[in-house]
């Protein structure tokens, strides 16, 4: 086994639970629904199911990467698959590379699709990977779509990181055409530009996950591993999240949509849909209450979830997941301007109706 693969496993998972989100802004507290005073439905007529890669979804919610790979993992990731199974969720296992080069640590992986055999699973591999091992990756877990994750900053922080990127728009392209499910192109907490969704859009993809700045942030996490003075500028970069899901929506792209960075509850995953996510990522979130309080209270908080969710489309005045996407909404602040700067019209967010 790689020990230092595995120890750097374990202080990501370390380090990602007893840190805060930030320092920059996700920006969904700039996103505001409206009130809609005069309710139209019963509770009981509120619907938050959905289909999403042709798997039936409770409530639109991807429990993401994460973790797997090293001795003890599937602990973490068996617990996640049984939230995922029990909810109706989407689940992806974190990067898969450990479990293609050693098979003693696959199981770790493995679980999530004994645990939930007809569950969302994807797969998640490096953008850098070669098609052959990322098939691999899929047959692993039976995955039905495999993320590829693009983790640039991350790796220029470690110590131990890639140096070399050229090519990798033409090892997707293999990617996509060797693999036989969709492939999901995603960030890790630092953003999806325009101008990147539109280069990743030719190439075959078939979905975007922007997973922006503002949630889990690793250039904190690869700093705390291996302070250096001189890129602590690195923990300020990256696009947040909500400018990253109006930048991407705004090109009408053919691609399913998954919002993540900085998603903690109901009221952002209802933002992040009505801004044109088709889906809600959640890591970091799920990971804490996992680890600081158990298996119980991250059932409880999912339980919840999807109560509160109903709540909030009954007063925006939505019955379904499809009407979230037409109500009506405003945009503040920081967003704002980021929108007006970049050449985002947001004018029609705010009039739209059902
Ligand atoms: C401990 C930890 C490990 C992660 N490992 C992976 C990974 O292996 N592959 C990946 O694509 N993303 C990985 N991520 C990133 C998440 O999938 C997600 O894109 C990012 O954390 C932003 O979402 P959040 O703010 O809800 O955490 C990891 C996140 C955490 C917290």
């Amino acid at each position: 086994m790689d020990q230092k693969r595995a120890e750097r496993k374990y202080a990501h998972l370390d380090y990602a639970v007893a840190m805060e989100g930030g320092p920059r802004s996700s920006g969904w507290d700039d996103i505001q629904l409206v009130h809609q005073a005069l309710l139209e439905y019963d509770k009981s007529e509120i619907d938050t199911h959905l289909e999403l890669f042709e798997k039936k979804l409770t409530m639109p919610v991807v429990i993401n990467a994460i973790t797997g790979g090293a001795p003890g993992l599937e602990k973490i990731n068996g617990a996640l698959a049984r939230m995922a199974a029990k909810f109706g969720l989407g689940l992806a296992v974190g990067s898969q590379t450990a479990g293609i080069r050693d098979k003693k640590v696959r199981p770790t992986y493995e679980i999530v699709r004994r645990i939930n055999p007809e569950g969302l699973i994807m797969a998640n591999v490096s953008a850098q990977v070669s098609p052959d091992d990322a098939c691999e990756a899929v047959e692993m877990i039976q995955a039905d779509v495999l993320q590829l994750h693009l983790n640039g900053v991350q790796e220029l922080i470690m110590a131990e990181g890639d140096r070399k990127f050229r090519g990798a728009a033409e090892n997707i392209l293999n990617i996509v055409e060797k693999v036989s499910v969709p492939v999901m192109v995603k960030e890790v907490g630092f953003g999806i530009s325009q101008e990147a969704a539109l280069r990743l859009s030719r190439l075959g993809i078939k979905a975007l996950d922007i997973s922006g700045a503002g949630g889990t942030n690793f250039a904190d996490i690869e700093l705390a591993r291996n302070p250096k003075k001189n890129l602590e500028f690195l923990r300020y970069w990256g696009i947040p999240a909500a400018s990253s899901l109006l930048e991407v929506k705004k090109l009408g792209l053919p691609v399913t949509l998954m919002a993540s960075g900085g998603i903690t509850g109901s009221l952002e995953i209802i933002k992040a849909l009505a801004l044109g996510a088709d889906v809600a990522g959640i890591a970091g979130s799920f990971l804490k209450t996992l680890v600081k309080e158990g298996e119980e209270a991250l059932d409880c908080k999912i339980q919840n979830m999807q109560e509160e969710l109903k709540i909030l489309m009954l007063i925006s005045g939505a019955q379904t997941i499809r009407d979230i996407k037409k109500l009506p909404l405003v945009i503040l602040g920081q967003t704002r301007k980021w929108c007006e700067q970049r050449g985002v019209s947001i004018s029609g967010y705010s009039c739209r109706h059902i």
